[in-house]
């Protein structure tokens, strides 16, 4: 990835020179990864940057923060405008987004609550997550010795950075044994999620992936999915799904901010259906690239636009197709 180290980022509020955007090392969060955060993307489209779906990514990160008793002052709308707002004073035309709100520095007991909730903001450009060539070939991931955690332990709905230790120990086998990424189980054995996307299966037609309860965190691609598949006409079902079944699917895929749509082609070295993309998978791939893309209306307002004077690149359609 690497950063350009350029641009402002936004601190509690405040828009700060990238080299600047620093915190003690006493920060609470670096000691015990007491962060929530988000991932969401602006996208360049032919109509102008959009968001795609930030009002959910923001709606979770506060619930994420609530989870653990953080109380930042801003609601849903004042993080959105913060977020246009940092976009617009980057100038930045497509960008990945990074919110961040963490305990910052007081004191380094375990006990966060004496500890300020600080928040950030921070943009950078970043291309496909698992590679261009793996969203039209497919990659080849592992099932992970590592499992998602136990319900009770940490809540896998929050978007806490304490959470992506798992994910990275996931991560960090299947790239160490060849892999481009790892899907962990639940503690019960069946499918949870990759270290950073969801999981779906196609089988004889029918799109299954895992429940809220099977230690995932509850994604908005995955949701965006969820939406797309069913408008498309396909049966669609949120299941426990056994690990066998990862084998014997017709189709595997994962979903995320990072990853998008990534068809999965083989799984511990067995081969997924034809070993390619399959045709679902890439009915889906293309709906969702369509919408984020801003080539089809937006029907369900997933789309945020940030530029008011890009505003004339978002002639009525009806109006575009009477010209041409
Ligand atoms: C563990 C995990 N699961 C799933 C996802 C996908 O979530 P979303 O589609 O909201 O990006 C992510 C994304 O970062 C993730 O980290």
């Amino acid at each position: 990835m690497g950063f350009a180290g350029t641009g402002t980022i936004w601190m509690n509020g405040k828009l700060v020179p990238w080299k600047d955007a620093t915190i003690h090392v006493a920060s609470h969060v670096i000691h015990y990864g007491s962060g929530v955060f988000e991932g969401a993307r602006c996208y360049a489209t032919p109509r102008g940057s959009a968001c795609f779906r930030l009002d959910a990514h923001m709606q979770r990160l506060i619930h994420s923060a609530k989870i653990y008793r953080m109380e930042y002052p801003l609601d849903l709308a004042g993080w959105q405008a913060a977020v246009l707002d940092t976009i617009r004073a980057n100038a930045m035309k497509a960008c990945y987004i990074r919110p961040l709100v963490y305990r910052g520095y007081d004191s380094l007991g375990v006990n966060p609550l004496p500890n300020p909730v600080d928040a950030a903001i921070i943009l950078w450009e970043w291309g496909a997550y698992l590679g261009k060539e793996a969203l039209e070939e497919g990659c080849d991931v592992k099932v992970a010795s590592w499992s998602r955690m136990a319900p009770n332990t940490l809540p896998a709905m929050a978007k806490s950075s304490a959470n992506y230790a798992n994910s990275a120990l996931i991560k960090m086998e299947a790239l160490t044994d060849g892999y481009s990424e790892g899907i962990a189980l639940d503690v019960s054995g069946n499918v949870s999620e990759g270290s950073g996307q969801n999981l779906f299966l196609v089988r004889d037609g029918v799109i299954m992936t895992p429940p809220l309860a099977s230690s995932i965190l509850g994604g908005i691609t995955r949701d965006s999915i969820l939406t797309l598949a069913a408008d498309l006409g396909f049966t669609v079902r949120e299941t426990v799904i056994p690990r066998e079944a990862l084998y014997i699917a017709d189709e595997v895929f994962v979903v995320g901010t990072a990853a998008e749509v990534t068809p999965i082609r083989s799984i511990d070295k067995i081969k997924i259906g034809s070993g390619r993309r399959g045709p679902i998978t890439e009915a889906l791939q293309r709906t969702f690239f369509d919408v984020i893309s801003g080539d089809v209306p937006d029907r369900h307002g997933w789309l945020t636009y940030v530029y008011e004077e890009e505003a004339g690149l978002r002639a009525p359609r009806a109006a575009v197709g009477a010209n041409s």
